[in-house]
């Protein structure tokens, strides 16, 4: 007998948070998981720490910040899989600086590929996402959207992700597709490597400084601390939840 898989994307599938998904997602054996990114290289060394695994992932290589690449990922999966399930909009960047540091490009890149890009992305998606079962849609907000502190235009990017989740809540709550956040504090990834703010051993330093700081003692890993709750969501086990956001921080939002 076979079994029924929800089919899954995941934006920002070769590294950090979008990555750990795909891999706590693999490990269920209840999902068909499609990654989206845009480097060949994130690609290969997602390929490598996945390592059989890999076979089991659909990359598809687009950015979602343009229409042409969005357009192209829907026939591919259109053509594959004539649905989906799931979208979890991991996709993000980030560039730290206040208004005085940050330059109208520093700008117009987080907000083209954080807010811009996941509003596109969905949009493009969304006829796929009608003819799925229990559709659900994950994205990765931050604490950041409420917290002002790094990044000008991430911050703002992400308080207007917040909005996003919720206008599309109410509004797909009619096909039945749930639209829901999850805004974690600091987790170990690649954003500050890729941004080129920092070296990976300055990274590794910064986040060794920063545990101290959160009541549970560490910052975050994507898969054990973020990806079980991505997967709740994605599942049927959370058919009356939308709109809403979990804020998953180790506890840092309320420490004192
Ligand atoms: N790390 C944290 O502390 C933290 C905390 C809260 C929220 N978040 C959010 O979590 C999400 C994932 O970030 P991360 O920390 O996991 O970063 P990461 O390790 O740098 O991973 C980012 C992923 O997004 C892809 N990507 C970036 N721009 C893209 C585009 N235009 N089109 C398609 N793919 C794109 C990257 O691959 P390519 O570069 O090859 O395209 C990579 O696979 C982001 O939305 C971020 O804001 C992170």
């Amino acid at each position: 007998m076979s079994v029924y898989k929800k089919v899954v994307l995941v934006s920002g599938g070769t590294s950090g948070i979008g990555l750990g998904t795909i891999e706590y997602l693999l490990e269920q054996n209840s999902y068909e998981v499609i990654s989206v990114s845009r480097s060949a290289e994130n690609l290969s060394l997602a390929k490598k720490k996945l390592g059989p695994n890999a076979s089991k992932v659909l990359f598809l290589q687009g950015d979602i910040s343009k229409e042409n690449d969005c357009n192209k990922i829907y026939e591919e999966i259109d053509k594959r899989f004539h649905k989906l399930d799931g979208l979890v909009n991991s996709a993000g960047i980030t560039k730290l600086g206040g208004i005085e540091k940050q330059t109208l490009e520093d700008w117009n890149h987080s907000i083209n590929i954080n807010l811009t890009g996941m509003f596109l992305l969905t949009k493009v998606l969304l006829p796929l996402l009608k003819k799925g079962a229990n559709s659900s849609i994950v994205n990765i907000s931050s604490v950041s959207s409420e917290k002002a502190g790094g990044s000008i235009s991430y911050c703002t990017s992400k308080a207007g992700v917040d909005m996003l989740t919720k206008y599309m809540a109410q509004e797909l709550g009619k096909y039945n597709i749930r639209v829901n956040s999850i805004n974690p504090a600091a987790v170990y990834t690649n954003i500050y490597i890729a941004s080129g703010d920092y070296t990976r051993e300055e990274y590794d330093e910064w986040s060794e400084q920063k545990a101290s700081s959160y009541p549970l003692g560490r910052i975050g890993d994507a898969k054990k601390d973020l990806a079980p709750t991505i997967e709740l969501l994605l599942s049927d086990k959370t058919l009356w939840t939308t709109g809403a956001r979990y804020i998953i921080d180790g506890g840092k939002s309320i420490a004192k």
